[in-house]
């Protein structure tokens, strides 16, 4: 008989992407997806460390699968990803009834674990090796790069995907525990990447996203011939058929002239820049380990605005590291303040075990401080984005338009290919935008012409068609700061776009 799949994706794209390859993988064998877990022959969990929360999310979520196993024994409760790296053997100890953990080295041998485990072989843990105590090259070779074929059922939509360009991390910034649980930096060969996205395109994808922990840092070296991303880029901008091409994350240090220039010049590559400056302050800096100074941050982005003028530029913040003291705050306020970002994803530190600085540096701001310091800082950049969001009323983007907006999904009614309804697009500088329009017009490129302006979304009508159809007291905004990029919660099957398939 068929079995079943239900898979529940937390944490970055990487996750997104690794959940996708799992369950292509396992549809090559046979496997459907199950519509709700209590139907599910399997439950998966594909897991994030970065943050406490995001742990204590999955421990909660294995408690309640409890109640089902207890119910079917025959279930496989699997816990995928950086989690199961990190925790290995402990989750089995908090949660017993686990019979999978699978580190994001591993994966792909899920097809083969989930069919032990439902032979009767018992409970199984894979995980590659910790980052001290062995030679770089066996540390690299535990974490196997899992990139084969793609599945769009999984895909939040099916013509926006992911490509990575390199898996793991080497920079080992003091408070991140992503190099510990995706290990080494390892870079994919620039062909492998272009076939991929050559493929892609094919099945009808228009716009790819290159991901990697710092992905500006890509270099491959084939017998003397360093390809940089940037070359990557001048090849991905060829393929015909695909429209838009982006890349996250990047690291300040590696934003060289020769990506700026790509950016400008490449008609495909949009203008979005993440380079996350994490603080405002030399001293914190120097605590995180980030390896730049303040200046050099500024300089960079000077390099960036000469350039793109236009390009929107985000940023990741933490608020509460070790020792940040009330004038080291001021100083990350004073970042926001000035530096123009689009938007930032704003975090309160949490210590993660077996980081430099959780052994080394106490965890001493308080918490409610911490949570304070989070307000101001996402005020005073709520006041910048929406400045910034102001100054395109009046003009025309052309907006990828991805599905149906926040209110319309929530709805769940399906309008039909010509039904209009409430749908939601990306301008080439990443801002979103909200119109009512056919929904038949998901998966295309729309010219907006935008009305309005919250400090998250822009809000507008389509361009020549449709322009009094919409009064404009019914425009709306979201209300809410975009978590997109980190706190992803996918339940499995595609949830974003419910039935919205776009136009062959
Ligand atoms: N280079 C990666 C970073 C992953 S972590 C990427 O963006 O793809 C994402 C963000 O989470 C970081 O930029 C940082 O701002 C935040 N973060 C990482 N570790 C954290 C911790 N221990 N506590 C709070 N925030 C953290
Ligand atoms: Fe983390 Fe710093 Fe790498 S934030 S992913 S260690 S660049």
């Amino acid at each position: 008989m068929t079995k079943r799949l239900w898979i529940e994706t937390v944490g970055c794209q990487m996750n997104v992407l690794d959940s996708e390859l799992v369950v292509a993988a396992l549809r090559r064998q046979g496997w459907e997806m199950a519509t709700a877990s209590a139907e599910a022959d399997a439950v998966f969990y594909n897991t994030c460390s970065v943050r406490q929360h995001a742990e204590d999310k999955i421990y909660s979520a294995l408690g309640r699968v409890r109640i089902e196993k207890a119910k079917r024994p025959g279930l496989v409760v699997g816990v995928l990803g950086c989690m199961a790296q990190k925790d290995q053997e402990l989750i089995r100890k908090r949660a017993p009834w686990v019979d999978l953990v699978v580190g994001p080295g591993q994966l792909h041998q899920v097809p083969t674990l989930v069919a032990d485990v439902l032979a009767g072989g018992g409970p199984r843990i894979e995980v590659s090796l910790e980052r001290k105590g062995h030679a770089r090259e066996a540390i690299a070779r535990s974490f196997e790069s899992y990139d084969p074929d793609r599945d769009p059922a999984m895909r939040p939509t099916p013509f926006q995907a992911f490509i990575r360009t390199q898996t793991g991390c080497d920079k080992f910034c003091a408070f991140c525990v992503v190099p510990h649980v995706r290990g080494p930096e390892q870079a994919r060969a620039p062909d492998t990447i272009v076939a991929e996205a050559r493929k892609l395109v094919a099945e009808g994808c228009r716009e790819i996203t290159l991901i990697g922990q710092t992905v500006n840092s890509y270099r491959w070296n084939d017998g003397g011939r360093t390809s940089r991303l940037s070359d990557l880029l001048v090849r991905l901008d060829a393929l015909d058929g695909l429209d838009r091409i982006k890349f996250v994350t990047n690291y300040p240090r590696d934003m060289t002239d020769d990506l700026i220039a790509a950016v400008r010049d490449l008609p495909k590559v949009c203008h979005y820049l993440h380079v996350p400056a994490q603080h405002g302050s030399d001293a914190v800096l120097g605590r995180m380990k980030r390896g730049y100074t303040i200046g050099e941050y500024m300089e960079m982005l000077g390099r960036v605005r000469e350039a793109l003028p236009q390009a929107a530029v985000t940023s990741d913040f933490i608020v509460g590291f070790c020792g940040e003291t009330d004038a080291e705050f001021e100083t990350t306020l004073d970042l926001v303040r000035t530096a123009g970002f689009k938007n930032s994803f704003i975090f309160k530190y949490s210590p993660r075990p077996g980081t430099k600085a959780y052994d080394r540096l106490p965890d001493d701001v308080p918490e409610d401080v911490k949570k304070e310091r989070n307000r101001l800082l996402l005020e005073a950049q709520e006041d910048v984005s929406l400045a910034g969001n102001q100054r395109f009323i009046g003009t025309r983007q052309q907006v990828l338009v991805e599905g149906l907006s926040t209110r319309d999904e929530k709805r769940a009614v399906d309008p039909g290919p010509d039904g209009i309804a409430q749908l939601t697009g990306r301008t080439m500088c990443d801002r979103i935008v909200v119109f009512d329009a056919p929904t038949r017009l998901v998966g295309r490129l729309v010219d907006i012409d935008i009305l309005a302006a919250g400090a998250w979304s822009l809000s507008g009508v389509v361009a020549d068609g449709l322009a009094n159809a919409v009064p404009l007291d019914s425009l709306t905004f979201s209300t809410e700061p975009p978590a997109e990029l980190y706190d992803i919660t996918l339940n499995s099957p595609r949830s974003s776009t419910g039935s919205l398939k776009p136009e062959a």
